[in-house]
């Protein structure tokens, strides 16, 4: 086959777009600067067993008391729900806190449920689960 300097071009071309669909396809992330964002408060016991309450009361039916996630079979949603100890090992505070605000699919929002303080204590519950 011979290559011409159209196929170059053409080949070329097709890079971005393989290059986007494939960032389309990683999972939820929370836009930079918010993902930036630091947790204001203090990881203390008072936070924690704070975060712990609210957690039970809003979050705990669709991902298990501890966070541990739940099978679709047990909530009734479309997918599973992951680990959120695990998967705040290598996301920021401030990308679960901008998750959690704005939610997304069968993950409601909390923005009117939650007052800002209120989301940062369930980080900290989260964040020593398994210490
Ligand atoms: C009605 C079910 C439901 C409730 C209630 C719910 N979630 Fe979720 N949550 C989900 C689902 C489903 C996803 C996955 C969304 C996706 O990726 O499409 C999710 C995703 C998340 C994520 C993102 C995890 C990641 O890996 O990026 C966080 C953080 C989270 N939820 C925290 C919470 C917290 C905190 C509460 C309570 C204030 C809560 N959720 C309440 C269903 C729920």
């Amino acid at each position: 086959m011979k290559y011409t300097t159209g196929m170059l071009v053409y080949s070329l071309a097709f890079i971005p777009v393989f290059y986007c669909s494939d960032l389309q396809a990683h999972s939820w992330e929370a836009p930079v600067e918010a993902a930036r964002q630091k947790n204001p408060l203090e990881s203390d016991t008072l936070s924690i067993n704070t975060g712990e309450e609210i957690f039970i009361q809003y979050c705990s039916e669709c991902h298990g008391h501890n966070a541990e996630g739940l099978k679709s079979g047990k909530t009734g949603l479309a997918k599973d729900t992951g680990n959120l100890p695990k998967r705040l090992k290598s996301h920021s505070d401030g990308d679960f806190f901008w998750k959690i605000k704005n939610g997304k699919g069968d993950m409601p929002s909390f923005k009117n449920e939650l007052t800002e303080k209120q989301i940062w204590h369930i980080i900290n519950y989260i964040k020593n689960i398994d210490k």
